[in-house]
Formats: structure tokens, sequence, C-alpha cells
């Protein structure tokens, strides 16, 4: 009976060993898919910020404000007029419409992909 248990705990013991191991292996190849999408967060998060300061006083930049100039389009609008990676380039050599109230902008290279990211994050 004593050596029974034993070996029954000994088993439990080795598949608790075994689930462990299990539970492990899958964490890691999870992992990196948390870590990127924990990327893809604060990339889009990093995007919001920098439209906030940047271009809020004109645009309206969630999926529910309104613009404050009226002849700005809300960023939420923007895949409507073009895919929303061809800002990209306009970001990156200085956005300028020739309209006189926006002004120049000139984002670096992970400013552009962290625009990009949050406006494609509103866009429908
Ligand atoms: C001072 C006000 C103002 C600010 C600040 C501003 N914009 Fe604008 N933006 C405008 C206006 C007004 C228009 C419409 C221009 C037009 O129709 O000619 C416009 C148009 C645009 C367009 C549409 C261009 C097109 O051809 O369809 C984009 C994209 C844009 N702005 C992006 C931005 C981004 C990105 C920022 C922040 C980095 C920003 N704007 C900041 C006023 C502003």
């Amino acid at each position: 009976m004593r050596t029974r248990l034993a070996a029954l705990k000994a088993s439990e013991g080795f598949i608790g060993f075994r689930t462990m191991l299990r539970f492990l292996l899958v964490a890691a190849a999870l992992l990196p898919g948390a870590m990127a999408r924990a990327d893809d967060f604060r990339q889009i998060d990093y995007g919001r910020k920098l439209v906030e300061e940047n271009c809020s006083r004109c645009h309206a930049v969630t999926s529910t404000d309104k613009s404050s100039h009226p002849d700005a389009p809300p960023f939420r609008t923007l895949s409507e007029r073009y895919p929303i990676e061809d800002l990209a380039e306009a970001l990156a050599e200085g956005i300028s419409t020739g309209h006189p109230d926006m002004p120049e902008f000139v984002a670096a290279p992970e400013q552009v992909d962290a625009i990009i990211a949050y406006i494609r994050s509103i866009n429908p």
C-alpha cells in the first residue's frame, strides 16, 4: 500500500513536471506574439499622442470628435480618400496641402510609422 502510494505520488510528480514543461513550451511559443501585440499597442499609443499634439488643433483625431477647423478632414475618414499608407510619404517629406492653415510637419521615420498605425486603427 505504501509503495503503491509512493509510486502514485511519483507518477503525479512526473505528470506535473511534464505538464509544467508543456505549459512553458506553449508560453515560450506565444510570447513573441504577445510582445508584438504590445509593440503594436505602444506604437498606436505613440501615434495617438503625436496627432493629439500636432494635429488635433484642427482635425478630429478620434473615432468620434469633430474637426475644429471646418475644412480639416477628420482622420477617421482619411481611408475614404486614399490608402492610409499613402500618408507615409507625405508625413516624411513634410505634409503641406497648399492650405495656408495647414502647418508644415515633418515626421521622423518612427513617428511616421506611429501616426500611420494610429490613423489605421481609427479608420474602418
Ligand atoms: C492649423 C490647422 C491644422 C493642423 C494643426 C493640421 N492640419 Fe491637416 N489640414 C488642415 C486643413 C484646413 C486641411 C484641408 C486642406 C485642404 O482641403 O486644402 C487639412 C488637410 C489634411 C489632410 C488631407 C490632405 C488631402 O489632400 O486630402 C491630411 C492627411 C492632414 N491634413 C494631415 C494632418 C496631420 C497628420 C497633422 C498633424 C501632424 C495636421 N494635418 C495638422 C488643417 C490642419
